[in-house]
């Protein structure tokens, strides 16, 4: 699985893991706590339900005072006969409130995404500084930027030489470098650096000069860059061309069992030489500008 892989999963496992904690934790807060339809009341609707309540329902009409009964007869004998009045009835519900605290209400669904998103943030910044801190730190086995193990001695050696006399660079995709044949150190600038080991050292891909890959020329037994037609020979010494210095390359080492060891950690930067060790060109260019 590769980092990117590592990296999505681990983002969308860390988004669900908060997404279920936030749910855990409203959920047994709610448990403890029984969610009352009351609770999403504010303070004042509870205050006016309970004065409301608290108020005399029906106010009892006054009476009035009786009048002598020959008044009451003339009176009836000569009004119209009434129509039975309709009574209206109203009926008020009651209702008792007692006013409670946020925390016996529980969690409202408001807190419940609040927490969650804070959560997810959360979850997700810290997957962050973990994928900032591993892009950081060094690989400790395997893959550019540790140590690679290329193969042994004696199998890249009958890879590098050619029965003509001539040399070809062995590729090692996961070092991003060439091994090539380098039994003379001729100039200071690669003495006591680790670079040469077992006749033999690794040259990194990448141009000095802007960083485009230099690819190998078999005609003029060196590396041209066909960017800008810089120039290196097979031991990526500068020949031409605007870079400012020889190719870059890793120190290397032989173990004990004869394996060859590119450590990809250590990049060793040397000046333009000025004493080549090996001739250049020995036959036509691959590239012609720079030249
Ligand atoms: S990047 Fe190679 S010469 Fe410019």
């Amino acid at each position: 699985m590769t980092t990117t892989q590592i990296l999505i999963v681990s983002v969308g496992a860390v988004c669900l893991l908060a997404a279920v904690a936030a749910f855990v934790i409203a959920y047994r807060r709610g448990g403890e706590k029984t969610i009352d339809w009351r609770s999403a009341l504010s303070k004042e609707t509870l205050a006016a339900d309970v004065s409301e309540a608290g108020a005399p329902l029906l106010t009892a009409p006054a009476q009035p005072e009786s009048e002598p009964i020959e008044e009451q007869v003339e009176a009836l004998e000569e009004a119209p006969p009434e129509v039975e009045p309709l009574v209206a009835v109203s009926v008020a519900e009651v209702q008792r409130v007692e006013e409670i605290s946020p925390e016996e209400a529980g969690v409202t669904r408001r807190q419940f995404f609040n927490r969650a998103l804070l959560a997810t943030w959360g979850g997700y910044l810290g997957l962050m500084g973990i994928s900032m801190l591993a892009f950081m730190w060094p690989k400790l086995s395997g893959g550019f930027g540790s140590k690679v193990d290329a193969g042994s001695v004696e199998d890249i050696r009958a890879q590098v030489f050619l029965p003509d006399g001539s040399v070809q660079p062995l590729f090692i995709p996961d070092a991003r470098a060439y091994i090539m044949p380098f039994d003379e150190v001729a100039g200071p600038q690669f003495e006591g650096k680790g670079v040469v080991a077992g006749g033999l050292t690794a040259l990194w891909q990448k141009c000095v000069h802007l960083g485009c890959r230099v690819p190998w020329c078999a005609s003029s037994q060196g590396f041209e860059c066909p960017c800008h037609g810089s120039k290196y020979n097979f031991v990526g010494e500068y020949q031409a061309g605007p870079a400012p210095r020889n190719l870059d390359r890793f120190v290397v080492e032989v173990t004990a069992d004869g394996r060859f060891i590119i450590d990809t950690g250590s990049v060793i930067q040397t000046p333009r030489a000025t004493v080549k060790t090996v001739a250049y060109p020995q036959g036509p260019n691959c590239v012609a500008i720079g030249g």
